[in-house]
């Protein structure tokens, strides 16, 4: 198994809570109360068709461990009904980062292969779902490992940055790489996701150092603007 495991902190790009909470809620005027803030993202739940072929991708290629399962779910005691197996699987010292429900074989309609990306599906719900790990070395360490494991990579390994010289143009700061599960859930692993003053503009400090440890120059490299 590759020494590097997956970071602790599972990411999730589209929503920065806490910069959503610091803009106020979206309420009516004179609502401004907020319950305590939401800390991350903890864990993410997949409906799968194939227990197994799931439990060979995150077990085996991406060294995950099974916690915890189920396998006598009755489906008329849930509140779907299609399931009968589940597994609770970590890469950190939490119960479960991942949940994979599978789809009891009689609930799944004929003649329909789940999808190869979700990321190309145009339908709501899952984009794609991302894994820290802690840098450069090691971002470009799973990127010589899943090519060793046959995975194929739907999009990078790239930079995602308007500035830096390797960069493609797009926001984040982070280096990511798309691969997709058995059930074609995207998953990205990523690196160096840009990290926020309390302006919520790019901390120019963590900018210039990630620069540096690339291999560049800060002063030839440009902050990144944020489009808000
Ligand atoms: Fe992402």
């Amino acid at each position: 198994m590759i020494g590097q495991t997956l970071n602790a902190t599972l990411i999730y790009q589209f929503i920065n809570i806490d910069s959503a909470f610091k803009q106020g809620p979206r309420s009516l005027p004179g609502e401004t109360y907020m319950p305590p803030k939401l800390n991350r993202l903890q864990h993410i739940a997949l409906k799968v068709r194939d227990l197994e072929k799931s439990l060979s991708f995150y077990v085996d290629i991406l060294g995950f461990r099974v916690i915890e399962h189920i396998d006598q779910i009755d489906p008329a005691k849930t509140d779907y009904g299609y399931t009968r197996k589940m597994r609770f699987i970590s890469c950190t010292n939490e119960h479960h980062v991942v949940n994979l429900t599978e789809i009891g074989a009689e609930f799944i309609p004929p003649n329909q292969p789940p999808p190869k990306n979700s990321r190309t599906l145009m339908n709501y719900g899952l984009h794609h779902y991302a894994f820290l790990v802690d840098g450069k070395n090691e971002f470009n360490e799973w990127v010589e490992y899943l090519k060793s494991k046959n995975v194929e990579f739907v999009r990078g390994p790239l930079v995602h940055s308007p500035t830096h010289p390797e960069g493609d143009g797009s926001p984040g700061e982070n280096r990511a790489m798309y691969f997709c599960d058995p059930d074609g859930n995207a998953i990205e692993i990523c690196c160096d996701m840009m990290q926020l003053g309390d302006d919520d503009q790019v901390d120019p400090a963590w900018h210039a150092e990630r620069i540096r440890q690339d291999g560049y120059s800060p002063e030839e490299v440009g902050l990144p603007p944020i489009n808000r």
